[in-house]
């Protein structure tokens, strides 16, 4: 493999369409990646914007493909992959799958044997470089396939490896749908503020803000959740008494819950 990898990604949506981005942006040359989808337009306006290549031919996209990435839906993977196997086995790419609950051992089945392949789970603020991805990959993936899978990834957010292919269920149930765990809470909260009288747009503003400082805290300190949290309890304080509404209310039994179920779903899927 060359230096700069010839990167074909299969499946231009949400996830896909996010990887371009974050890879024009973080240097990778327009003119080594390849961007395919069934829909003309929506490669047109790729291609005009990011000046990248583009197909709706699959197999024209991964001919001369160092690494190719599978961003379509799970329904629809095993045809794709399918319509690609000849191609994979006579160029022998590395392959990152980003699709959710389609195992390795499916990956191989549908592509055949001794391929390279990388399981990434990112989430959906990779559309603005804030996505939380977990890896992990099979015992045929080399060293310089890693850091190449890794800096992918890198382009949309942190990555994370995983020890065991297993815990991508975890991962899917924790940081893949957690996005809309947190605007949950967030719409809770702003609805219970407005409730209370605060202006929709205030409540909205506080609320958001509130978030991402929070966040940032998390990120920036050095502190555990819990003592970050402690910190801004006071006793006797209004804080205090909120916490422990919910707390009563049982609401890490209710999170364990949600984790577990979807969880569960997630291996149900897989
Ligand atoms: N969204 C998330 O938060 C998230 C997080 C982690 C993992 N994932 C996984 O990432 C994958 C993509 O998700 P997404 O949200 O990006 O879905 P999406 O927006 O629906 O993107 C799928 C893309 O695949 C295209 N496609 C359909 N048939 C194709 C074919 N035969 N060959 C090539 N491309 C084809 C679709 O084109 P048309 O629209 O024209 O059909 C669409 O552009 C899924 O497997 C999902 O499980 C998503």
């Amino acid at each position: 493999m060359t230096n700069t990898p010839i990167i074909a990604i299969i499946g231009t949506g949400n996830m896909g369409s996010s990887l371009i981005n974050g890879l024009i942006k973080s240097g990778h040359p327009a003119h080594k990646l390849w961007g395919t989808c069934p829909n003309k337009e929506k490669l047109e306006q790729l291609h005009h914007y990011f000046h990248i290549h583009t197909s709706t031919n699959n197999i024209k996209a991964c001919e001369s493909a160092d690494v190719i990435i599978f961003a379509v839906k799970p329904q629809i993977f095993q045809a794709v992959a399918m319509e690609l196997a000849p191609t994979i086995q006579k160029h022998r790419p590395l392959i990152i799958s980003i699709v959710s609950g389609i195992s390795i051992n499916s990956i191989l089945c549908s592509l055949g044997k001794n391929i390279q392949v990388v399981r990434a789970m990112p989430n959906i603020p990779a559309l603005i470089g804030a996505g939380a991805t977990a890896l992990y990959a099979n015992t045929d993936v080399s060293k310089q396939q890693l850091n190449t899978a890794e800096s992918i990834l890198r382009s949309v957010g942190i990555i994370v490896w995983l020890p065991q292919e297993k815990l991508m269920d975890v991962v899917t149930a924790l940081s893949g749908s957690g996005p809309a765990y947190f605007f949950l809470v967030m719409e809770a909260l702003q609805q219970a503020a407005q409730q209370l009288g605060l202006p929709q747009e205030t409540a909205l503003l506080l609320v958001k803000e509130t978030a991402l400082g929070a966040a940032r805290m998390a990120i920036e300190s050095d502190h555990s959740l819990e003592e970050l949290r402690q910190k801004v309890t006071s006793p006797g304080g209004t804080t205090e008494k909120a916490i422990a509404v919910l707390e009563e209310n049982q609401i890490r039994k209710i999170f364990e819950k949600a984790i577990q179920a979807a969880v569960r779903r997630s291996e149900e899927l897989g």
